[in-house]
């Protein structure tokens, strides 16, 4: 049996499928995955969740019509304003990780507001990931290691798992413990590459804005059934 865990990582997916099986535009599924959020984060907290990443726009998502685009960053800034009292209410530390730089300014600003104005909480950490994709940010780490190792700050015979670690925009945060994706993809969608390398994985059919407090329950009922072997025999762990 499993403890809690420590790290729980979500891809919040099927907004637009929820919102299209209603016969609505997919941003009305949008605006309801934030309705979502809202509960989950605070679910977490109730069961002591200590570090909670959410995966809420990736790289690819660029992709998108820019009409959703611009849409999901307008629900961003949004939900940044009005959570944030709920969010020190409720003792969370908000922290980003992902291309933070290339966000659009509006994004940028509300989001470093509300993350200096957290940074002081000691309760659960709440982690977005936007604008952010697993290989490129491996692929920053390289270049930034490369640097160092060029300009001797870093000897190649000592690159190590952890050097590589301290690179990472995760950097901050262990690694997950469980990752949850809702809408029955069963893909990782570049979402967390390093962090999630023995992460517990639990894929659920339900929608994003379907999920509710007791769907999260019921994942970490889940999670606390399993065996993580971490490479040893089941005999190794129970003795
Ligand atoms: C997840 O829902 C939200 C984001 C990716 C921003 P989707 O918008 O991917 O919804 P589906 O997968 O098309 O239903
Ligand atoms: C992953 O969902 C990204 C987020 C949840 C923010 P997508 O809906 O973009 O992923 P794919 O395209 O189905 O892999
Ligand atoms: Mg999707």
């Amino acid at each position: 049996m499993n403890t809690q865990p420590k790290h729980v990582a979500i891809i919040m997916d099927g907004n637009g499928r929820w919102a299209q099986k209603l016969g609505k535009k997919r941003v009305v599924g949008h605006s309801r995955g934030a309705k979502t959020v809202r509960e989950i984060v605070e679910e977490a907290v109730r069961h002591q969740i200590e570090y909670l990443t959410l995966f809420a726009f990736s790289k690819e998502n660029w992709n998108r019509p820019k009409d959703e685009v611009n849409i999901l960053m307008k629900l961003l800034v949004s939900s940044l304003k009005k959570e944030f009292r709920r969010l020190t209410e409720n003792n969370i530390k908000l922290c980003a990780v992902g291309d933070l730089n290339t966000l659009p300014e509006l994004v940028k600003e509300e989001l470093l507001f509300v993350i200096e104005k957290t940074k002081n909480n000691s309760g659960m950490v709440l982690t977005l990931a936007l604008n952010y994709g697993g290989k490129e940010e491996i692929v920053a780490a390289v270049k930034a290691i490369s640097i160092k190792v060029k300009n001797s700050i870093i000897s190649p015979e000592k690159v190590d798992e952890s050097t590589i670690n301290e690179h990472l925009y995760t950097r901050n945060l262990p690694p997950v413990d469980l990752l949850i994706r809702t809408s029955g993809e069963e893909r990782i969608s570049n979402f967390l590459l390093w962090h999630i390398a023995y992460a517990e994985l639990y894929f659920t059919k339900t929608l994003w804005p379907d999920f509710t407090k007791e769907d999260l329950q019921k994942a970490l009922l889940n999670y606390g059934k399993r065996e993580r072997r971490f490479g040893k025999t089941s005999e190794q762990l129970t003795f």
